[in-house]
């Protein structure tokens, strides 16, 4: 089986989210799975970073000019192999060179660009997959220039097209003025991405797609409201009921993240010997400046400061809960100004009780997931969350909203059966997340039925192992 992946970002090589985790581990749990008949490839932009980065093992494949509308750009295709799987990097330094992955004025004409290349990239190398598989908005016109331009040649017609939705929120939307002058569609494909008067390249993928899926299966029900829809659920019931939509959770890196072997953290320590979690956490109060304190319990968030990661509870309730209980909150991530804002101050009026780190660090990121005792996750929508799962790994417990794919991985601790591995709480009310913090730091206090928890929570397998075989399923299924 032949699998193309087309994304925005994949780690190791560039990264500003859980896409990048998601494109980077699952071709090598596919390729792991379908074993050596298979052929696993994976598409990205070249930014510039990458070609700095990693220059000693990209080779260059070919070069070529590739047209967009009236233009006609430069091409080159860069390629390395990683756990048996092919990286591609589509290099053009007008388009790639940014400083920045997105957030440009021309990031329509960007991913349209890098779009047309994935196809043109196929017979460039030769490579027509059974499965392009492509990954929200910047390259869902993959799947539509696969279906409405390059289906009727012979190498494309039999190429099976997935398109995963990982964020619902970020569609892709822009003016009917650039419909043929960037995006190269003709008039006659206008109502294949048109929704409420615009152009909507997330709206076009979905109706152009065989199958349509997204990262968990809660919020693949979820997106079919209008609550968590953002204006799309017309279209997603409508693929729901052609049996076109389906959920799959993410599973995350076990390798990368694994505490017995992480390069990042201070100390090891696995379910069985958990004393290296201690050096981790008196690492973490170094990096916050913060007196070592074993036995007061870290609250930590690791999170983009976006308001639908739960913010509004955040800071309606944490200055109550930080000055009416003995606990401390850390947080790593970047963001909406009006929220650093609020975390900048509350970090300067209690330096021994909050600390904070405005930027986005993968490696500092690995302190933030071992060295705490509490993982926040009070998302208002969470397609999936990686982060709940990272923590999990690193014995830290999450305390989560019940939504989307947090949902679906945490499942709240019975005190009588001591089940569970995490906390959860229902509604979107930050006194009800207020009262789980609550019950979660009295448990803290009881350091047996604490160290059940924490074992617990560290016994879950959040490896790609079963969810890979989905994908396959829905490849296969498509033949
Ligand atoms: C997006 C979603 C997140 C998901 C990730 C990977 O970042 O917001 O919930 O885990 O994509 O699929």
């Amino acid at each position: 089986m032949k699998i193309l992946i087309a994304a925005s970002e994949a780690l190791p090589f560039a990264s500003t989210g859980g896409l990048a985790d998601v494109a980077g581990s699952l071709p090598k749990a596919l390729k792991a799975e379908l074993g050596k008949d298979s052929d696993v490839r994976v598409v990205i932009p070249l930014y510039a970073p990458i070609r700095d980065k990693f220059a000693s093992e990209l080779e260059l494949v070919c070069e070529m000019n590739v047209r967009l509308s009236w233009r006609n750009q430069y091409c080159g295709i860069w390629r390395t192999v990683r756990d048996g799987v092919t990286f591609y990097f589509i290099d053009n330094l007008y388009y790639f060179d940014r400083g920045t992955l997105y957030g440009c004025y021309d990031d329509g004409e960007r991913f349209a660009f890098f779009s047309k290349c994935v196809l043109e990239l196929m017979s460039a190398v030769r490579f027509y997959p059974d499965v392009l598989h492509a990954n929200d908005w910047q390259t869902a016109l993959t799947v539509i220039y696969l279906k409405r331009k390059y289906a009727h040649l012979d190498e494309y017609r039999s190429i099976r097209a997935v398109f995963t939705i990982h964020n619902i929120d970020y569609q892709g939307q822009f003016d009917f003025s650039i419909l043929s002058d960037v995006f190269e569609l003709p008039e006659w494909d206008r109502s294949v991405v048109e929704y409420n008067g615009v152009i909507n390249l997330l709206k076009g993928a979905v109706v152009c797609a065989d199958m349509v899926n997204t990262v968990s299966r809660t919020y693949a029900r979820e997106i079919l409201t209008d609550y968590y829809s953002s204006g799309l659920h017309h279209i997603l019931r409508e693929a729901d009921a052609q049996g076109r939509l389906t959920g799959i959770v993410n599973g995350i890196d076990v390798d990368y993240y694994n505490p017995e072997t992480d390069p990042d953290i201070a100390a090891h320590f696995s379910k069985d010997d958990l004393s290296g979690k201690a050096v981790d956490k008196a690492e973490l109060e170094d990096v916050c400046g913060f007196v070592h304190a074993p036995d007061t319990p870290v609250i930590s968030m690791v999170s983009r400061l976006a308001s639908h990661k739960g913010f509004d509870l955040v800071r309606c309730v944490l200055e109550e809960i930080i000055t009416t209980e003995n606990v401390r909150f850390v947080l790593l991530g970047t963001g909406e100004a009006a929220l650093e804002e609020f975390f900048r101050d509350l970090a300067a009026r209690y330096p021994d009780r909050v600390a904070i780190r405005l930027e986005y660090n993968k490696a500092l990121s690995k302190k933030f997931y071992a060295g705490a005792d509490l993982f926040l996750m009070p998302s208002k929508s969470e397609p999936c969350g990686l982060s709940q799962m990272i923590a999990s790994r690193y014995g830290t417990v999450p305390l989560v909203r019940e939504c989307g794919g947090l949902a679906d991985t945490i499942k709240p601790y019975n005190e009588y059966e001591e089940t569970g591995n995490g906390f959860t709480f229902t509604n979107y009310n930050a006194h009800d997340m207020m009262n789980v913090i609550r019950y979660a730091l009295r448990l803290y206090a009881d350091h047996s039925k604490w160290d059940k928890l924490v074992k617990n929570a560290m016994n879950i397998d959040f490896s790609w192992n079963v969810s890979a075989k989905r994908y396959i399923d829905i490849y296969r299924s498509l033949k």
